[in-house]
């Protein structure tokens, strides 16, 4: 088969790290007989300096008509001072919204050869951590009206809002419930029902709707300020979290960080179509840009995804799933998750092998 892929490499890290990814979707190309064509296109601070905006209408189009599509990463200290609408991560909320990827799915894993990586004791991750946050993407405060302004007597105040419509809750509700009926059955919708009238309809809405279409699935409300605390203090709990955009971002890089390794975690964002959005859960870390020294396992964790939830080829994901497993069991690693007595690699040394692992 030939699969049209847009790659988003954006800025800092972002070329290298895509870089490795497609190294590795080329030799799962060649071993299981795919041709995977790819045309980069720009968002983000690059897009930015070459156009002027974060998001040129020729990305949108060429992502609308692709099968699916791989982003590294954007922004970086020099658009950091930039005005709000031409900022780089509007480049980033731009794509989201235009190609209505309303489910971002979030796989925190901890990875057995890595469990020392995780800063919490050894006790509480010992027995595996998989905290899989299915955070809604194209709602909530990020897309909710917003303004400022000025009282009178010349006090600046500023507001944003948090709105969801039971629609938007329900179809993500149902992505949860579906990875759930796959795993655990069992799902943990988390908000702020004790003050929040949108967290009152959000949990009311996930209630109903499970029970009615999804009678096998267990739901589990918490709080979102009892989550954060849960989450370090017995991660194992958790397996399905369902969530608004806000609280899901802040909750993904939490369990990320419970990983110990955000260098190695991937995402998946999308809608009603096959056609998705497939990123590392990292930023553009413009600190260590061009040195070749980031780790690309996530972005290649990535690409995986695509494979399997864009692509429907399981078994293409999980000969990547295994090469990277081996290359970490084989004891070579990045700097981010450097250990004694491995062996440390740069980002290309790092792809090349996993691809020759293929
Ligand atoms: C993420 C990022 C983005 C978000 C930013 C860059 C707009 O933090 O993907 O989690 O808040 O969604
Ligand atoms: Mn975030």
């Amino acid at each position: 088969m030939n699969y049209n892929i847009v790659v988003l490499d954006g800025d800092g890290i972002g070329p290298e790290i895509c870089a490795g990814a497609i190294k590795v979707l080329d030799a799962v190309g060649k071993k299981f007989g795919h041709t995977f064509n790819y045309t980069h296109k720009l968002i983000g601070g690059c897009a930015i300096d070459a156009c002027g905006k974060p998001l040129p209408e020729d990305t949108v189009e060429a992502c609308l008509a692709s099968d699916s599509v791989l982003l590294g990463a954007v922004g970086g200290y020099k658009w950091d001072n930039m005005p709000v609408d031409i900022r780089p991560e509007k480049g980033l909320l731009g794509i989201r919204k235009a190609m209505g990827l309303y489910s971002n799915i979030r796989p925190a894993k901890l990875w057995k050869s890595l469990a020392k990586a995780s800063p919490l004791k050894y006790e509480l991750v010992k027995d595996g951590v998989e905290i899989i946050i299915v955070r809604e993407l194209t709602g909530g405060i990020y897309f909710g009206e917003r303004g400022k302004g000025s009282t009178l007597d010349g006090g600046d105040f500023a507001w944003d809002t948090e709105k969801y419509s039971v629609k938007e809750i329900e179809r993500i509700t149902k992505i949860a419930c579906e990875l759930a009926l796959k795993r655990s059955k069992k799902i943990i919708s988390v908000d702020k029902a004790n003050v929040l009238e949108s967290s009152r309809l959000w949990r009311k809405t996930v209630h109903e709707f499970a029970a009615k279409n999804y009678p096998e699935i267990t739901v589990e409300d918490m709080l979102v300020d009892n989550t954060a605390m849960q989450i370090v203090k017995n991660p194992a709990q958790f397996d399905v979290v369902v969530t608004s955009n806000l609280f899901g971002d802040i909750l993904s890089d939490e369990a990320a960080q419970v990983t110990g390794s955000i260098g190695m975690l991937a995402s998946s964002s999308l809608g009603d179509s096959k056609c998705g959005l497939y990123e590392p859960i990292h930023g553009s870390a413009p600190d260590i840009a061009g040195k070749d020294i980031a780790n690309p396992i996530a972005t290649i964790l990535a690409a995986a995804m695509m494979l399997r939830d864009s692509f429907g080829l399981s078994a293409e994901y999980a000969a990547i799933e295994n090469a990277v497993q081996s290359v970490l069991d084989s004891g070579v690693r990045t700097g981010d998750i450097m250990e004694e007595g491995m062996k440390k690699v740069g980002c290309s040394e790092m792809a090349k092998l996993i691809a020759e692992q293929i």
